[in-house]
């Protein structure tokens, strides 16, 4: 990002990730230099790196309402959706070869789902309303007797919006159908637990939550089937082979560990923040409606679209004014498409084009929001000015 004229630099793209918090890459130092033994050997220098690795796992499972047992370290959310769809699949293809999910899933999950059709397994896509939601009584409609899973994400990355999975929930296991849910924007910023929300498949990834990149996991509650993806070693229980990242997962763990102390009130402030910067915006500027739930959403989301411009001249002129913040368009073979989230809630093209994200995080403040609130309109104002979508 480029240094603003006042020096200011303001980071309202925490969906995108999160810096590592010290005291995560303090923790992690020593896996990276001193205990550096692999987990598999069985001299005291593997077993003490063993001990870290246990002890990781059970932070995370404590932390999420999961045994041990249950959970797969991977290198990070990508990887988990595959492990979670391709091995479910693979694991159950003499049961069925259907796949139910969303059509505003992160392309962890619907580009896997475009493999798997390659290799015979069907997907169900279902829609959402204007607001982002899923309408679990859609899901129920989708599972036929060769559906084998159900995936729709805990909330969306880029609107924010946070899906009913208690109800969906209910549907699978009347149906006995395994659950899998995207957690990658939630864990970590309200409270999440596998029992509460009945999932049976949880994908997380630590640097969403002020952890390391390249370092996830994956959830599998006991007694689900699922195969290996990539193949190799024993490790993680045959599940995942290849030698642990343990400095990577010592990190997760000791930053999922963080984010829970004082989550709840952690998540009422940013909300209002959020709600503060939403408000700051939409009272100064025309023709500019919130994208996504107005309640149930992150509590660090803003999407907003704006009529009229492009979201990615917005996001130059922004970085200039040192602000980092996020369009909805991403580019696809060389032309600026919106993306396939804002064309789900049914955002005409020209307006998923003005749409801009900007997530807030553990150091953003009320003085970096009224920066933006004054900022942002007069950058707005000159782009409608030279606009040839508006007289
Ligand atoms: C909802 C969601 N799923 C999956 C991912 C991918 O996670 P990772 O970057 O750890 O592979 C992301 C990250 O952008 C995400 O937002």
């Amino acid at each position: 990002m480029s240094m603003s004229t006042s020096g200011k630099r303001i980071y309202l793209d925490h969906a995108a990730t999160t810096p590592c918090l010290p005291e995560v890459a303090d923790a992690m130092r020593p896996y990276l230099t001193d205990i550096f033994g692999n987990p598999s050997s069985p001299h005291s220098f593997g077993q003490e790196a063993k001990r870290a690795l246990d002890a990781a796992r059970d932070t995370v499972s404590d932390q999420i309402g999961a045994d041990a047992s249950e959970i797969y370290f991977t290198s990070g959310g990508t990887e988990a959706d595959n492990l979670a769809l391709i091995g479910v699949t693979s694991a159950l293809s003499g049961k069925g070869n259907h796949i139910v999910t969303s059509a505003i899933e992160h392309h962890a999950v619907l580009e896997t789902c475009e493999y798997l059709h390659t290799r015979g397994v069907e997907t169900t896509i279902v829609p959402v309303d204007e607001h982002g939601l899923v309408d679990p009584e859609d899901v129920r409609k989708a599972i036929t007797d060769r559906t084998v899973l159900v995936s729709v994400m805990h909330a969306n990355n880029e609107i924010g919006t946070i899906e009913p999975l208690a109800e969906i929930s209910k549907i699978t296991r009347e149906k006995g159908v395994a659950f899998h849910t995207d957690a990658v924007q939630t864990v970590g910023a309200i409270p999440v637990n596998v029992d509460d929300l009945g999932v049976d498949l949880l994908t997380l990834t630590a640097h969403k939550f002020y952890g390391p990149k390249g370092t996830g996991a994956l959830y599998v509650r006991r007694g689900t089937r699922i195969s290996r993806i990539i193949h190799g070693g024993a490790q993680e229980r045959e599940r995942r082979p290849g030698t642990e990242n343990v400095a990577g997962i010592v990190g997760l763990a000791k930053a999922l560990e963080i984010s829970q102390e004082g989550i709840e009130e952690r998540a009422r402030h940013i909300s209002e923040l959020r709600d503060y910067l939403i408000r700051g915006l939409v009272s100064r500027v025309e023709d500019m409606r919130l994208n996504g739930h107005p309640t149930k959403r992150l509590p660090n989301n803003v999407n907003v679209a704006v009529q009229y411009i492009e979201g990615e001249s917005m996001l130059l002129s922004l970085d200039m004014m040192g602000i980092a913040a996020s369009s909805g368009s991403a580019c696809t073979s060389g032309a600026l498409e919106p993306s396939h989230v804002l064309r789900a809630i049914g955002l005409p093209f020209e307006i998923a084009h003005g749409s801009l994200r900007l997530t807030l995080g553990r150091s953003t403040t009320k003085e970096d929001l009224d920066y933006v609130i004054e900022t942002l309109p007069p950058i707005i104002a000159r782009l409608r000015s030279m606009s040839p979508l508006i007289r």
